[in-house]
């Protein structure tokens, strides 16, 4: 097992360097000077530095877990982009920040992707604002690397820009293959079962995906989600079921290999 990279003690603060529409999301670049360079699939609890707390009920009250999207590490340190579907409260709030506003986080955290074994084959597979961890992660294995991504409709498979030569299937077929993205991930399983696959989507969509996997005896690599308060091992709010028993996803993941899940579908995540 690679050795993670480990977030600096406290919060600290980012400047937001810039934000942009991709579609349905919004990214969000920020420079961290004092900050390692993440690996792919780890994640940071992010906070906005000005109201925060202040909607209907004080939400959002705590931090919200986002994966890095893509790092760079130039003279002036590292800079970190992350992808955000604005679904409530925190990500509404993180959706308006601005040049110049201030971002608290916390990370690198938890557990990214593991490389493939000499001669197995990567296989990006995503779904909606999930496709946030394999664009770090297809930069650190090569442009290469085949991407099947898988969206709603139109508004959100503009995400699919992030992502080199991605082959794209939508829900309403406005784009691409009119369907889920596990048929696409099907048919190519079916032509060429020797894969590493590595995805992140809708609890629904990793499930298939690790169903597929688990048939052919491909290896999997499965970015989950559950509600997370801390993000360093303290709530026990984001405890998910493995094969030998329970897990902080924050600690042990949130990138679990899916031989050791019964399921991918956790109680409490996804939208
Ligand atoms: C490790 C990790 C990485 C993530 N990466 C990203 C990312 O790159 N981009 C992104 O937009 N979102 C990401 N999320 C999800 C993000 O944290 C939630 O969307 C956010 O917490 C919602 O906060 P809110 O205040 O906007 O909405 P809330 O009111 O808290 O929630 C709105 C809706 O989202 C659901 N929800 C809340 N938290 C989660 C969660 N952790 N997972 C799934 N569904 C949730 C709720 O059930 C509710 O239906 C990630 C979550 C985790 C745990
Ligand atoms: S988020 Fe607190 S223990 Fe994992």
């Amino acid at each position: 097992m690679s050795e993670r990279t480990v977030a600096p003690f406290g919060r600290r603060a980012a400047r937001v360097l810039d934000r942009r529409r991709c579609g349905s999301y919004v990214v969000l670049r920020c420079a961290d000077p004092e900050g390692p360079r993440p690996q792919g699939g780890q994640f940071y609890m992010l906070t906005a530095a000005e109201r925060w707390g202040g909607g209907a009920g004080e939400r959002p009250f705590l931090p919200r877990a986002f994966s890095v999207l893509r790092a760079r590490t130039g003279p002036g340190g590292t800079e970190l982009e992350f992808l955000l579907e604005d679904v409530g409260p925190g990500t509404k709030r993180l959706c308006e920040l601005g040049p110049g506003d201030e971002l608290l986080l916390l990370g690198p955290l938890g557990a990214g992707f593991e490389p493939p074994a000499a001669g197995r084959r990567p296989l990006l597979v995503g779904g909606g604002v999930g496709i946030a961890p394999l664009a770090i992660w297809q930069d650190e294995l090569g442009a290469a690397t085949p991407a099947l991504l898988g969206f709603r409709d139109a508004a959100r498979a503009k995400g699919a820009a992030l992502l080199h030569a991605a082959v794209v299937a939508t829900d309403d077929g406005s784009i691409g293959h009119h369907g889920l993205v596990t048929e696409l991930l099907e048919a190519e399983l079916d032509s060429s079962p020797a894969a590493v696959v590595y995805t992140c989507g809708p609890p629904p969509m990793l499930e298939a995906v690790r169903a597929l996997c688990a048939e052919r005896s491909t290896e999997a690599q499965l970015a989950l989600e559950s509600g997370m308060a801390c993000g360093f091992g303290a709530c026990f709010g984001c405890v998910v079921p493995t094969r030998t028993g329970l897990v902080r996803l924050c600690i042990e993941g949130p990138v679990i290999d899916a031989s050791r899940l019964e399921t991918a579908i956790v109680a409490g995540a996804g939208h």
